[in-house]
C-alpha cells in the first residue's frame, strides 16, 4: 500500500505527442512520479468524441502516446498507464454523474465552446458536449487527489469539483474532491508563430522526429520579417526562434537576443544553434523510443497491467457509488 497522494492526468490519442506536450506536461509528469502515485490515462473514448470517424488513427495512437510517455522517462514501475476504454467504471460513473449536471452548464463550458468552434461543429453530439462529465469520471474513478493540467482544462476541473461536492452532499461522502495543479509553463507556440503548437496545425516538432527532421523544421520557423539581411538589426520579441531559445536554451538566451539586436548573429546560425539544443534534449528520448518500438509486446503489457490495476480501484469506487445511490438490494 502506498501512502503517496495520487495524481491523474491524461492524453487524447489522436496522434503523436510533440514538444508542446513535453513542455506543458510530460516534463512535469516525469518529476511528479517521484513524489506521487501517478496515473496516466490514454483517453481513447475522449478522442472518439472528436475523431469517431477515425478509429484506426486512435488505435495506432494508443501505442504512440504510450511510447511518447515512456520515452521521455515515465517509469512503468512508478506510473500506471491506463487505457480508458477498458475501464468500465469510467463509463458507469459517467452515466451517474450525467444526472447531476445540466445541459446549459455544459454548453457554457469555455473549452467545449472553443473546441466546437475549432472543429466547426454547430450541432454538437451528446458525447462531445458531455465529455467533461466523462473527464470527471476519469479523475474520480481512481480517487485522484491532484490533477496536473494546463489552463484550458480549468473549466473541466471546476465541473469535477462541483460534481463531487454535489454527489457527496446528496448521497454519501465517497468521492475525493481533486485539487488542480496548474502547469507553470506557458504554452509553446507553433513554428509558424501560431499561439499553439498543434497536431492539426502543421507547425509541430514531434518527440518522434529525427534529428534531420528537427533541423529542417527549425529552418522553417518564423523570424523577424523585417530582418531581411544579416546586417539588419533584429527584434527578438517578434521572433519564434528567440521564444524557443528562452525555453530550450535559457543560459544563452539573453546573449542571443543581444547579438540579434546588434546584428552580430544571423538567423541561419541562430536556428542551427536551436536545432542542436533541441536534438540534445530529444536524443536520449530517441534511444528509449527505439527500444520500445522494437518491443511493442512490452508496451502492450505495461498498458494491460496498468489497466488491470485501474480496474481494481475503479470497481471498488463503483461499488461504493452504487451503495451510496441505493442501487443495491439488502
Ligand atoms: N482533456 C485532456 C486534454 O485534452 C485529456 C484528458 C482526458 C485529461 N482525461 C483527463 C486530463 C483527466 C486530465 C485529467 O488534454
Amino acid at each position: 500500500m502506498t501512502t503517496k497522494k495520487r495524481i491523474l492526468t491524461g492524453d487524447r490519442p489522436t496522434g503523436r505527442l510533440h514538444l508542446g506536450h513535453y513542455v506543458g506536461s510530460l516534463q512535469n509528469r516525469v518529476k511528479l512520479q517521484e513524489e506521487y502515485d501517478t496515473f496516466i490515462l490514454i483517453a481513447d473514448i475522449q478522442a472518439l468524441t472528436t475523431h469517431f470517424e477515425r478509429p484506426e488513427l486512435i488505435r495506432d495512437s494508443i501505442y504512440q502516446v504510450a511510447i511518447d510517455n515512456l520515452s521521455v522517462g515515465l517509469d512503468p514501475e512508478k506510473s500506471t498507464l491506463v487505457w480508458q476504454s477498458h475501464v468500465p467504471a469510467i463509463a458507469e460513473l459517467t452515466v451517474f454523474y450525467s444526472m447531476l449536471v445540466s445541459v446549459n452548464t455544459l454548453r457554457h463550458n469555455p473549452t467545449v465552446k472553443t473546441e466546437a468552434a475549432q472543429y466547426g461543429y454547430d450541432d454538437l453530439t451528446y458525447g462531445f458536449l458531455g465529455y467533461p462529465v466523462s473527464q470527471s469520471a476519469d479523475i474520480t474513478f481512481c480517487n485522484a487527489n491532484v490533477v496536473p493540467v494546463g489552463d484550458d482544462q480549468l473549466p473541466h476541473m471546476e465541473l469535477t469539483r462541483k460534481l463531487v461536492r454535489r454527489f457527496n452532499d446528496m448521497y454519501a461522502p465517497v468521492l475525493i474532491e481533486p485539487e488542480v495543479m496548474l502547469s507553470s509553463c506557458s504554452r509553446l507556440m507553433g513554428l509558424d508563430g501560431n499561439a499553439k503548437m498543434g497536431k492539426s496545425l502543421g507547425n509541430a516538432i514531434y518527440l518522434s522526429d529525427s534529428a534531420e527532421d528537427v533541423a529542417a523544421k527549425v529552418k522553417t520557423a518564423l523570424t523577424d520579417p523585417a530582418r531581411i539581411s544579416v546586417k539588419d538589426k533584429g527584434t527578438p520579441e517578434v521572433c519564434v526562434v528567440s521564444k524557443y531559445h528562452s525555453v530550450f536554451n535559457a543560459t544563452e538566451y539573453d546573449n542571443i537576443c543581444e547579438m540579434c539586436r546588434n546584428a552580430q548573429i544571423g538567423c541561419v546560425a541562430c536556428k542551427k544553434n536551436l536545432a542542436e539544443k533541441l536534438n540534445a534534449l530529444l536524443e536520449p528520448f530517441r534511444e528509449k523510443r527505439a527500444y520500445y518500438e522494437t518491443h511493442q509486446d512490452q508496451v502492450r503489457q505495461i498498458i494491460e497491467a496498468g489497466t488491470a490495476k485501474a480496474n481494481l480501484i475503479g470497481n471498488e469506487t463503483v461499488r461504493k457509488v452504487k451503495e451510496a445511490m441505493h442501487l443495491k438490494l439488502d
